[in-house]
């Protein structure tokens, strides 16, 4: 067996030690919208849900390697409402060029030609493409670093607001609203989803991916 001390590591060969064993991970393709109405998309699969009453979920946010936040954590610090669509093979290379690091001004739904659809309840818009979706309104944003030290070192002085490169911002999510085509609706239910119908896409390490398929689902 082979062990490693995680302090003995790289950062980057931590960070692909866990995406290859953390495997798969599904996909938060995450719509915000900026201060000035920029709609901006980017994907997480350090994404999870966490309760359902209330109904919630987290998905975490890297800090740059300059110490800023992306896009996605600022829209949300900004308008604290996203959309969390889900991700099929029909959107999946969009889906990917939205991971590219585009300026802050630049909409990523006309990049990725993909359609608006507007929320009901929040302003950040849906994926018009993507089979589900959920309108989501921020609870939290937690920086996850080295915290119980900086809160006994600064206790007195006040907290060290530095991001540390690599350093997780969780955001974690009230759901408001569940959107599902109704292709997914399991039949002589009102709102059941039919496991067999939806094929999500799962991120692996590496640049790896994999998806459900009807020879993959077993009980
Ligand atoms: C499938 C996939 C999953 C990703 N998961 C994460 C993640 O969990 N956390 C993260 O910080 N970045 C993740 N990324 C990278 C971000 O999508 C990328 O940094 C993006 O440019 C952020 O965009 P923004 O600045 O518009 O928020 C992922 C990329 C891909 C392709």
């Amino acid at each position: 067996m082979k062990s490693f001390t995680v302090s003995d590591l790289e950062h980057k060969d931590v960070y692909s030690l866990m995406i290859s064993l953390i495997a798969p991970r599904p996909i938060a393709f995450v719509s915000t919208v900026s201060k000035s109405g920029i709609d901006n998309l980017a994907p997480f699969s350090y994404f999870n849900g966490i309760g359902s009453n209330p109904a919630s979920i987290s998905f975490s946010i890297a800090t740059r390697a300059d110490g800023s936040l992306k896009d996605t954590a600022k829209n949300l610090l900004e308008s604290r409402s996203c959309v969390i669509n889900f991700v099929t093979e029909d959107i999946f290379k969009a889906m990917k060029i939205t991971a590219k690091e585009f300026e802050h001004s630049i909409d990523e739904f006309t990049e990725a030609k993909l359609t608006k659809l507007p929320s009901d309840l929040i302003k950040s818009v849906r994926v018009k493409e993507s089979i589900a979706q959920f309108e989501c309104e921020l609870i939290d944003l937690v920086n996850v670093s080295d915290r119980l030290e900086s809160l006994i070192e600064h206790s007195i002085f006040g907290f060290n607001t530095e991001l540390k490169p690599g350093s997780g911002n969780l955001a974690v999510c009230k759901i408001l609203k569940v959107h599902f085509d109704e292709s997914l609706l399991r039949e002589g239910t009102e709102n059941k989803i039919d496991v067999k119908q939806y094929k999500p896409v799962a991120r692996l390490g590496a640049k790896f991916y994999s998806k459900v398929t009807d020879s993959s689902v077993f009980t």
